[in-house]
């Protein structure tokens, strides 16, 4: 169980180690500052039906409750150790799994763990005008769920930062507070996380697409030999789950409601879809383009040593390492990777622990490619001839070997002229954008009320109507 009595709830054992406690309990203060600054706009006193972790259980999610979002209880939760757990992969497979940082690995395990705990307040950042555009008291609530537990993520890594890294994690930790995302001068670490979120579209594609990434680096992680950092990624794994949710069931939601004002009027043209005030589903496939390719590229360079040294040594895993039957080192195996010669694209197969990258890039494209056919039934039992389709790997791609390359959708190498012209066919241009935001100008919290342009959701949370109020705003 987790203890709620403690000032930062925690099933570390906190109290045990003064020091630590009074380093965290030092950046506390820090962090509120931030989440004032930057979190979610004028959102202090509402009272919000949140979540919150009862344990590390998977029925440990019981507890919903009226929140202001100030008093959430952020903590340090940690699954249970597994005493038998050992590395699984790489040079040190079959060792116990490690419980303090090798020392020879400090840097990168720091390094690593600063790249993924800086995506968690970014993404807050990223969101944090949406509140005040919202299609429904219910979809208000969610984006605050979700960003008090991005919130929490980012704890989770400051937690591994101060207990295992010393003062250079002291400093990290609060570098994390200072980055911005967007910022000229002080930008988050990845592309993606600098991006806007400018409207509820671009929000369900990015929980969608990008929070998936989330999920993809989160499982490499857990099967890291560093034992805390296994753990720690392991539960937010299980925070993880509802955002997807929220991206998946948001655009079937929209793309719904397109499909049901296009029947009813009888009507295919996007300019006459608009003119009803939907989405039409060509802007929602340029944005899925979109969110799509510049999610892509946070695996990284398709060939890269980088990722080799981190299996090698036991640090970061594939995705589901354990359940995959080879010998867990590669030293052998080869994969698959894509190359730009001239105007073609061909396959070339490296050495497999170089394209480690590009292997978690293709389980994502797996898993994303069965969340596009779900929205494609949709589409399909309306009747309404339309394919949504998830555009070449190296459409739009701005890291690794299709970078610096204009390649469309279909996968075709163009000149510059070729890209510049067509690129707003396939991208959304500020004009689509500027629609889909003249959509979006209040907010929509009447309970039970949604936006014209988005459809009700078939359930509400924790088995409440759909007309409950989710947000109180006093
Ligand atoms: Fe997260
Ligand atoms: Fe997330």
């Amino acid at each position: 169980m987790i203890d709620y009595t403690e000032k930062i709830p925690n099933n570390v054992d906190l109290g045990r180690d003064r020091g630590l406690q009074r380093a965290l309990e030092h950046w506390q203060p820090a962090y509120m500052g931030w989440w004032y600054d930057m979190g979610p706009n004028e959102s202090h006193n509402y009272e919000v039906y949140l979540r919150t972790a009862i344990s590390v259980e998977p029925d440990g999610w019981a507890q919903f409750d009226y929140v202001k979002m100030p008093e959430y209880r952020w903590g340090i939760f940690l699954q249970p150790r597994d005493e038998k757990r050992e590395v699984n992969f790489g040079i040190h497979k079959g060792q116990p799994a490690w419980q303090e940082v090798p020392g020879e690995y400090r840097s990168t395990l720091r390094r690593v763990i600063v790249t993924q705990g800086d995506t968690e307040p970014a993404s807050v950042e990223q969101q944090r005008l949406l509140g005040s555009s919202c299609p429904s008291m219910y979809d208000l609530r969610n984006i605050f769920q979700v960003n008090v537990e991005e919130g929490r993520h980012l704890w989770a890594m400051v937690y591994l930062l101060h207990r295992y890294f010393g003062r250079d994690g002291r400093e990290e930790a609060e570098a994390l507070l200072a980055r911005r995302s967007g910022d000229a001068d002080n930008p988050r670490i990845l592309g993606a996380f600098n991006e806007p979120t400018p409207d509820w579209l671009a929000f369900y594609m990015f929980t969608f697409f990008t929070d998936r990434d989330g999920k993809f680096q989160l499982c490499a992680l857990a099967e890291s030999g560093f034992d805390p950092l296994s753990r720690t990624c392991r539960f937010m794994l299980t925070e993880e789950a509802h955002h997807m949710f929220v991206g998946e069931t948001g655009v079937t939601r929209i793309i719904k409601r397109t499909c049901e004002v296009m029947k009813e009027h009888k009507i295919e043209d996007p300019a006459q879809v608009r003119a009803l005030g939907v989405i039409d589903l060509q802007t929602i496939q340029r944005y899925l383009n979109f969110h799509y390719s510049v999610t892509l590229d946070l695996y990284g360079s398709d060939v890269s040593s980088n990722a080799a040294n981190y299996f090698t040594n036991g640090l970061k895993g594939r995705f589901r390492e354990t359940k995959l039957e080879d010998d867990h080192v590669l030293s052998e195996a080869e994969y698959p990777v894509y190359e730009v010669i001239g105007d073609k694209i061909v396959k070339k197969n490296v050495p497999a622990l170089t394209a480690l990258n590009e292997r978690l890039r293709d389980d994502y494209i797996e898993e994303i490619a069965d969340g596009v056919a779900r929205w494609q039934r949709v589409i399909d039992e309306a009747g309404i001839p339309f394919k949504l389709t998830l555009p070449h790997k190296g459409f739009h791609r701005a890291i690794g070997n299709f970078a610096g390359h204009h390649i469309s959708v279909n996968g075709d190498v163009l000149t510059a002229e070729a890209w510049e012209k067509r690129k707003h066919e396939w991208l959304p241009s500020p004009a689509d954008e500027k629609f889909v935001q003249s959509l979006m100008t209040g907010r929509v919290v009447e309970p039970g009320k949604f936006a014209n342009w988005i459809a009700p959701p078939l359930r509400g949370i924790n088995s409440k109507p759909l007309d409950f109020e989710y947000v109180r705003f006093n």
